[in-house]
C-alpha cells in the first residue's frame, strides 16, 4: 500500500503551487497524499511567514506533531516553506523530533534529505538558496524547467511559476528575505509546461509571482509578462490566463494593451494598494504614489471597462496616523474595487519597518483593519448585487464544497459563481450563466447556454 502523506499549507498561492510541487516529489518516493494528519506515514507543513506569529504558529503546530510522534515513532516530519527557510537549523534544534527541514529552493532535495536523516540522529536541514542562473550540484533547476513530477491538485486550473523571489524590499516584507531575489523562467519552459497542461486537458492557467511584472527583467527583458501572455495566448486549448501578483509600480500600459487584446486573458487585475496615504507609500518603499496608481487604474478602466480591481490593503503599518489612515479609506471608496485583501501590519524579522518609530498599538491596527472590511463589505455587497440579470462565462471548476447539488466557477473577474448541477455538465467546460442572486461572498446562476470553446 503507498504510504500516506499529510501537507498542510499556509499562505500565498507560491505555497499551495509549492506544495504540488514536494507531494509530486514524495509520490516518486511512493506516498500519496491524505487529507488528514491521523494515521499518516509522513506530515509536512508548508509554513509562510508574511504575516504575524507565523514562527510561533510552526512551533505550536510542531508540539501537537510530538504527540502523533509519540503514538507512532516511524511517524517522518519535515518542514518547509518560508518559515523553514527562515529558521534552518533552529527548527531541529528546539523540535528535535523534526526529521527534515528545507528552504523554498531545495525541494528537490526531499529525497536526499530523508536519505540522510536515516543515518543520523538529528534531523536533516537544507536551506541554501539557488543563485540566480546557477543550478545546486545535483539538484534541480526547478525554475527554469518544469519541476520533474507534481501533484497538482485541481484537474482543470493550474498555477504556473514564471517569477520567483522580489527585489522589491518594500520595508515592511519578509518575502525578498526568505525567497531570495528574483529569477524569471525561460518563456519557452514556461509554454512547454503550459502546452503539456493543455494536452492533459487544462483549460486555465494562473502565472504567478511575486511580483509579475518585473518577469524577464533579470533575464536581459527580451520576454515581458505582456509578451509572455501573448504566446500563451496561441496555447491551443487553454481558454483562461490569469496573473498575480503585479506591482502599481511596473504595472502599465503594455500589459493593459495585452490584457485589452488578447481573448484568454481574464479580465482581472489584482494591484495591491497598501495604503492610500503618500507618506506611508514613501516609507514602505513602495514607489509610486496614490495618484499614480489612481491614474493606472483609470487608463485601464478605460481601456477595459468591465475589468474587476482587487487589492491588498494593510492597516497600522508604523507611523500611520488617523489622517493617514482616512486617505486609505477615501482611496478605497473612491476605487469602487471589486475585492480586497486586509491585514493589520505585523512586525516581521530583517524587514526595516520591524526598527520604525511610531509603531501602532494593535487596538488602533485591528479597529482600522475592522473599518477597511465594513466599507468593503458594502463595495462589494453593491456589485454582487448589480450582477444578477447579467450573463457572464463560467469556468466550471468542481462541486461545490458546501451543496453537492451545486456546481462552482469563476467568472473572468474572478467572482464566484454557483449553478445548479444538470446533466451534461462537465468540470472543464466554459458556460454562458446568467445570474439569478447574489451574498457577500459569491453568486448563484442559470444555464443559460454552453459557451465559448466547447
Ligand atoms: N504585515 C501585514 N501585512 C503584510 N503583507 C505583507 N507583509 C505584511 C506585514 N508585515 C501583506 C501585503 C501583501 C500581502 C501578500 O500580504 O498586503 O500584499
Ligand atoms: Fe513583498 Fe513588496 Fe516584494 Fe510584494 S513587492 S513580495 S510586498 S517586497
Amino acid at each position: 500500500m503507498a504510504k500516506q502523506l499529510f501537507i498542510k499549507t499556509f499562505g500565498c498561492q507560491m505555497n499551495e503551487h509549492d506544495t504540488e510541487k514536494i507531494a509530486g516529489v514524495l509520490s516518486n518516493l511512493g506516498y500519496s497524499l491524505t487529507d488528514s494528519p491521523d494515521g499518516a506515514d509522513m506530515i509536512i507543513l508548508n509554513t509562510c511567514s508574511v504575516r504575524e506569529k507565523a514562527e510561533y504558529k510552526c512551533y505550536s503546530d510542531l508540539g501537537r506533531l510530538l504527540e502523533l510522534k509519540k503514538k507512532n515513532p516511524d511517524l517522518v516530519i519535515g518542514v518547509g516553506g518560508c518559515v523553514a527557510q527562515q529558521e534552518g537549523e533552529r527548527i531541529v534544534q528546539k523540535a528535535p523530533y523534526v526529521d527534515m527541514v528545507f528552504g523554498t529552493d531545495n525541494i528537490s532535495e526531499i529525497p536526499k534529505l530523508l536519505e540522510k536523516k536515516k543515518g543520523q540522529r538529528k534531523g536533516a536541514v537544507s536551506t541554501e538558496r539557488r543563485k540566480k542562473g546557477l543550478v545546486p550540484q545535483g539538484g534541480t533547476d526547478f525554475i527554469s524547467v518544469p519541476f520533474p513530477s507534481m501533484v497538482r491538485n485541481h484537474p482543470v486550473k493550474a498555477y504556473v511559476n514564471i517569477v520567483d523571489g522580489c527585489d522589491k524590499f518594500c520595508t515592511y516584507c519578509v518575502v525578498p528575505h526568505t525567497r531570495g531575489r528574483e529569477r524569471s523562467r525561460q518563456p519557452e519552459d514556461i509554454c512547454h509546461e503550459i502546452q503539456g497542461l493543455a494536452s492533459a486537458g487544462y483549460k486555465e492557467v494562473t502565472l504567478l509571482g511575486q511580483n509579475v511584472d518585473s518577469y524577464g527583467k533579470d533575464t536581459g527583458g527580451h520576454t515581458d509578462l505582456a509578451d509572455l501572455l501573448h504566446r500563451i495566448n496561441d496555447i491551443p486549448g487553454i481558454m483562461s490566463i490569469r496573473f498575480v501578483t503585479s506591482h502599481p509600480a511596473d504595472f502599465g500600459d503594455r500589459l493593459i494593451n495585452a490584457m485589452k487584446r488578447l481573448p484568454k486573458v481574464c479580465e482581472h487585475l489584482h494591484l495591491p494598494l497598501q495604503s492610500g496615504s503618500d507618506t506611508i507609500l514613501e516609507r514602505m518603499k513602495r514607489n509610486y504614489t496614490y495618484p499614480e496608481y489612481r491614474d493606472k487604474i483609470r487608463r485601464l478602466r478605460e481601456a477595459i471597462p468591465d475589468v474587476a480591481v482587487t487589492t491588498d490593503i494593510i492597516t497600522g503599518f508604523p507611523g500611520e496616523s488617523a489622517e493617514d489612515f482616512d486617505k486609505t479609506l477615501e482611496a478605497i471608496e473612491e476605487i469602487q474595487y471589486d475585492g480586497i485583501f486586509a491585514f493589520k501590519y505585523s512586525r516581521r524579522p530583517y524587514t526595516s519597518a520591524r526598527l520604525y518609530g511610531g509603531q501602532v498599538p494593535r487596538e488602533v491596527s485591528e479597529e482600522r483593519l475592522s473599518q477597511v472590511l465594513e466599507i468593503q463589505d458594502c463595495i462589494t455587497q453593491e456589485k454582487n448585487q448589480a450582477c444578477i440579470g447579467r450573463e457572464f462565462d463560467i469556468l466550471i471548476e468542481g462541486e461545490s464544497k458546501k451543496d453537492k447539488r451545486n456546481l462552482t466557477g469563476r467568472t473572468r473577474g474572478n467572482k464566484i459563481v454557483h449553478i445548479p448541477m444538470e446533466e451534461g455538465i462537465s468540470i472543464g467546460a466554459i458556460l454562458r450563466v446568467r445570474i439569478t442572486s447574489a451574498t457577500l461572498a459569491s453568486l448563484k446562476g442559470e444555464v443559460v447556454r454552453q459557451g465559448r470553446g466547447l
